[in-house]
Order: C-alpha cells, then structure tokens, then sequence
C-alpha cells in the first residue's frame, strides 16, 4: 500500500513538471505578452513565421533557440522589441513551444 503511494506520488510530480513546462511557453505566446506574439505568428501576418508551419519559417527552424530569443528581444522586421517586457526565461519558453508546434 505505502509502496503504491509513493509511486503515484512520483508520477504525479513528473506529469506536474510536464504540464506546467508546456503551459508556461503556450500561455506567454497567446497572452503573457504584449502584443501577444500569437497576433502574428498564428497566422503569418506580415511575413512573420507560423506556428505549425515549418516551411514558413525558411532556416530559422533550425536556429540555435538563443539567437531565435536574442531575434525576439531586439525586434525583426515588424516585430516590436520584447527586452525589458518580458523575462529571457519566458521568452525561452514561447520560442520552444513555437518550435515544438512548428517541426514535423
Ligand atoms: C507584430 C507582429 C509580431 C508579433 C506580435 C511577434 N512577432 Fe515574432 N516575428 C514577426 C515577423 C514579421 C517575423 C519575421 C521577421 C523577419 O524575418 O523580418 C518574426 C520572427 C520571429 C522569430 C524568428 C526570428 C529569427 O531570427 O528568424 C521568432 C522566434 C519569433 N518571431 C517569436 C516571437 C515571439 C516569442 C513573440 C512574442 C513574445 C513574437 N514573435 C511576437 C512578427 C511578430
């Protein structure tokens, strides 16, 4: 019984973990920023790389994920500079989670 207890106390940590890994990068991309970097990238508006369209995002997919962030932070093209508005860590997580939803 105590044995049953502590592995399921194991798995709930690990999937705790998961979730919350996968919900932080999700949740800054559609709302923890401003403008909300899903304004652009859900649909490719102005150029900017789509979410779930790897082609679309030409080399970049293939980018180091710290010069994608360092991109994000300076601004590109139309895309306003997110330095001081949001954390290095939060954007970390959006630009992961973009390339997680983007790469076949
Ligand atoms: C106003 C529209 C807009 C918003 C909002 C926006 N982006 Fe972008 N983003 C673009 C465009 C356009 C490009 C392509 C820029 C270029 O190559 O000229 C781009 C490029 C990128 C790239 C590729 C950079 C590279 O070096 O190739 C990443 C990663 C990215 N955006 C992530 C984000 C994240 C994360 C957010 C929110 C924190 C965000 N974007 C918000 C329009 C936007």
């Amino acid at each position: 019984m105590r044995a049953i207890m502590i592995v399921t106390g194991a798995m709930a940590l690990t999937l705790a973990a998961a979730v919350t890994h996968a919900a932080d990068g999700e949740e800054v991309y559609r709302s923890g920023s401003m403008p909300p970097c899903s304004s652009c990238h859900d649909t490719g508006a102005a150029g900017a790389p789509k979410v779930g369209d790897a082609a679309s995002w030409g080399d970049s997919i293939d980018a180091d994920v710290a010069t994608l962030v360092q991109s994000v932070k300076d601004g590109k093209g139309i895309m306003p500079a997110y330095e001081g508005k949001n954390s290095e860590e939060e954007l970390t997580a959006a630009v992961n989670w973009m390339l997680e939803q983007s790469k076949e």
